[in-house]
């Protein structure tokens, strides 16, 4: 926090605040109508609608015309290769099942890379207005104002921890038996239903943490560039990088170790 933002990042940011705006206006408005057609995808909790893949295309047409040689990753389309070095990683909404339901709790993730280094991160949701954005060494922001994690101080037991669970069964039933460890050491847990607000409530210290595994690159994208700018540690509990095979955790920096304890006595490095 308090950084001065890289000047290349700044237009870069204001592209992606904007685009992710337009989505959230074309996916708020959809969740205004009736029911639309829902499908399944890697397993029969696992929805996408007709608004995630519209949204990903407005997305990636609004990028790819302001950066042609850019490259371009999505949930729910074909991965355009990099000309420039920076390609976008996008989440068009992260939350599928709360939109589908109508549940208020979902976004659009917008991430860009740099040669595989995340440079910077919108977050935008469209239900509470509130656009989450960092650029690396620039520090995080809520609708433009700074924003930063809670204040170090109170123990794991008085922490609010948010998780989430995959899609297949098996891991969540190997999710469920940690979260049954993990729920009476914290003073509550949280199940929001969409990764990137899960890491942007951490970031803006409404969470004190937040732990998952299993996360895909365009859930954690831009969140965990967020996270970190505002002050959070995000790591993995197995150590190395940010992938779908380990548990992503961001947390005030001063709950880190009791935390990776805790979830490591509950068996969370272990899950399928
Ligand atoms: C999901 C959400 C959810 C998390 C799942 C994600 P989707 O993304 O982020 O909170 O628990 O792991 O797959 O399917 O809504 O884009
Ligand atoms: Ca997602």
């Amino acid at each position: 926090m308090g950084a001065v933002p890289d000047p290349d990042l700044a237009p870069l940011l204001e592209l992606a605040v904007a685009v992710a705006n337009e989505a959230g206006g074309l996916i708020e408005a959809a969740a205004r109508l009736d029911p639309e057609e829902v499908t399944t995808k890697t397993s029969a909790t696992d929805l996408v609608t007709a608004t995630d893949r519209a949204a990903e295309s407005l997305i990636a047409e609004r990028l790819l015309a302001a950066r042609p040689d850019d490259g371009f990753v999505g949930e729910e389309g074909s991965p355009v290769t990099s000309g420039s070095g920076l390609t976008w990683v996008v989440d068009p909404i992260d939350g599928t099942t709360n939109f589908a339901y109508g549940y208020p709790a979902f976004c659009t993730s917008i991430a860009a890379e740099l040669d595989g280094v995340p440079v910077l991160g919108v977050v935008h949701d469209p239900v509470r207005g509130q656009t989450f954005a960092a650029s690396k060494g620039g520090g995080a922001t809520l609708n433009r104002r700074p924003m930063g994690v809670r204040p170090a101080g109170p123990p794991l037991a008085h922490a609010l921890v948010g998780t989430g669970f995959g899609y297949a069964p098996e891991r969540r039933a190997a999710q469920g038996a940690v979260l049954a460890a993990v729920l009476p050491a914290v003073r509550d847990v949280r199940r929001a239903g969409s990764a990137a607000l899960d890491l942007c409530t951490v970031a803006c210290g409404r969470l004190d943490a937040y732990y998952e595994r299993g996360l895909q690159h365009w859930d954690h994208a831009a969140g965990a560039l967020i996270a970190t700018e505002a002050g959070a540690w995000v790591g993995t509990l197995e150590g190395g990088p940010l992938d779908a095979e380990r548990t992503v955790v961001a947390a005030r920096p001063d709950l880190v170790e009791p935390l990776l304890d805790l979830l490591r006595a509950a068996g969370a490095d272990q899950m399928p």
